[in-house]
């Protein structure tokens, strides 16, 4: 058991939040020193707030109908998260684009999982888009959030294979799967501090990253 202390997280998301739930799974477990201290979601019927609910954590829904534009909404937003007072803010699924100011504001605490191997695939479908360049690996990152679209340094990636007769489903479920073990790992990682972000580098037990870890090769 890890004698870290536990990394205090708000977790944002617009659907079915099965990255929060293995985040909350790992932390029942004790494999994950963190403590979930509210989930916010830009829907109101998110599917994943129940995963909140059901461990009796805070949820929160941000309808951005409400708001005039994007800076009054994430304005807002960031008020919410202060609230909580996170060690990181932790976005998963959470399909809005963010504006500057957010993002500076939790520069080097904002962290985003997506479901490619970046750089490659930035933005929707990145399944579908895979298969359609006969790609033979596929995979899943995690990386700090800059105003770059998907674009911000590289944690972590889990690679799988794309096999012959793979749909978008198929293919979509095996990335998912991975995803439920590199989110938890890439959270623990900075909870114990050996991942850190210092002047928009990674750095890794004190040594700039210069390539993304892999998960099941990573030290
Ligand atoms: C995940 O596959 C995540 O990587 C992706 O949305 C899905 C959310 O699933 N995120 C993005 O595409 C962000 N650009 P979940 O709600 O079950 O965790």
């Amino acid at each position: 058991m890890s004698e870290t202390t536990p990394i205090a997280l708000v977790v944002l998301i617009s659907g079915r939040g099965s990255n929060l739930k293995a985040i909350l799974d790992a932390i029942e477990r004790g494999e994950l020193p963190a403590v979930v201290r509210a989930v916010i979601s830009n829907r109101t019927d998110a599917a994943g707030l129940d995963h909140a609910r059901r461990a009796g954590i805070d949820t929160l829904a941000l309808d951005a109908a409400d708001y005039d534009d994007a800076e009054s909404y994430d304005r807002a937003l960031a008020g919410l998260i202060d609230r909580f007072d996170p060690g990181l803010v932790v976005l998963a699924g959470f399909m809005r684009i963010l504006t500057p100011a957010f993002v500076d504001h939790y520069r080097g605490r904002l962290i985003n999982i997506h479901p490619s191997l970046l750089p490659r695939y930035r933005g929707l479908h990145t399944h579908r888009r895979a298969l359609e360049d006969g790609a033979d690996e596929h995979g899943a990152s995690v990386h700090f959030v800059t105003e770059e679209l998907d674009g911000g340094p590289l944690i972590v990636q889990a690679r799988v294979p794309v096999l012959p007769g793979d749909d978008e489903q198929t293919l979509a479920a095996r990335v998912l799967e991975q995803e439920h073990r590199l989110y938890p790992q890439a959270i623990r990682w900075l909870a114990e501090g050996r991942v850190r972000w210092e002047d928009g580098r990674v750095l890794f037990d004190g040594e700039p990253l210069e390539h993304p870890l892999q998960l099941d090769v990573a030290p």
